[in-house]
């Protein structure tokens, strides 16, 4: 049973958009959903504002996001928060954004505990600022017995910096005869990725109308459903994501394989 959604503005909206919920309900639910959050510059420059101003707004969305998503039962979302080519940014745009993690969890972290969140992190933890990596810990500490959705957060992370890392540690496995090169599979490998404990993403989400995946989770989205939107991130609001999960609804994953019916041909 989800908790009805007091999201939309007037009486009609609000009775469409829970039937909306109801029947997303009724269906099988992305259990991991992963999302680019693109646009946050491009909101800022449309208002004449400082780019650092649409990443505080997308701070905004990643709450109405992470509520609405638990209120979905979705187990794990994964944001796309700071990847290793995002420091290529100046500093002062790099210092706000590792700044917000400190921000969001200060003013909700009561919230997600009191909604069952478990907050956890990928990424390359080394290179994160002191407050930075604090208040992640914090959270993930205060969370980590909670057991609705997982708000896990990339940051400082990479696909292919991922990839090289575990081939780092099977090929150390491999020269300490812990593994032999006849054991490598797929499933065994993904124990080796940042990921080990996650399914892979059944929904990738992009905003802003960029048609690519900017080094994100390039193992684990193989087989995953893609959703784009022009959307920009600030402005992506539950509509939007009711949207791409009815949407994901609508698809038939085959993995390679046939469906039923086609088997049948
Ligand atoms: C890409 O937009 C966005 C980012 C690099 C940062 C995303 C971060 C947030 C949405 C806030 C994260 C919040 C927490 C709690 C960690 P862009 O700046 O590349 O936009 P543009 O393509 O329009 O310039």
């Amino acid at each position: 049973m989800f908790k009805k959604l007091k999201l939309w503005n007037t009486p009609e909206k609000q009775t469409t958009m829970n039937e909306r919920v109801t029947r997303i309900l009724d269906h099988p639910i992305p259990e991991h959903v992963a999302i680019i959050m693109d646009g946050n510059g491009r909101w800022a420059k449309k208002r004449a504002l400082p780019r650092v101003a649409g990443h505080h707004e997308g701070m905004r969305t990643v709450r109405k996001i992470t509520m609405l998503a638990n209120q979905l039962n979705i187990k794990t979302l994964t944001l796309y928060a700071f990847s290793t080519e995002n420091w290529k940014r100046p500093k002062f745009e790099v210092d706000y954004l590792m700044g917000l993690p400190e921000e969001f969890l200060g003013s909700f972290l009561p919230e997600l505990i009191e909604e069952n969140v478990k907050v956890t992190m990928i990424g390359d933890r080394s290179r994160l600022p002191q407050k930075t990596k604090r208040a992640v810990d914090d959270a993930i500490r205060k969370t980590e017995e909670n057991t609705g959705l997982n708000l896990n957060f990339a940051l400082n992370y990479g696909g292919r910096a991922e990839i090289i890392d575990a081939i780092k540690h099977l090929a150390a496995d491999i020269k300490n005869d812990r593994l032999t090169p006849d054991e490598i599979t797929d499933s065994c490998f993904s124990r080796y990725l940042m990921t080990q404990s996650l399914s892979d993403p059944d929904l990738l989400i992009r905003t802003s109308g960029e048609l690519r995946l900017s080094n994100f989770m390039l193992w684990q989205i193989a087989y995953t459903e893609l959703w784009f939107t022009d959307v920009l991130w600030p402005d992506f609001s539950e509509t939007q994501l009711i949207e791409a999960v009815e949407a994901f609804q609508q698809r038939t994953r085959r993995y390679g394989g046939l469906n039923e019916e086609e088997s049948k041909r």
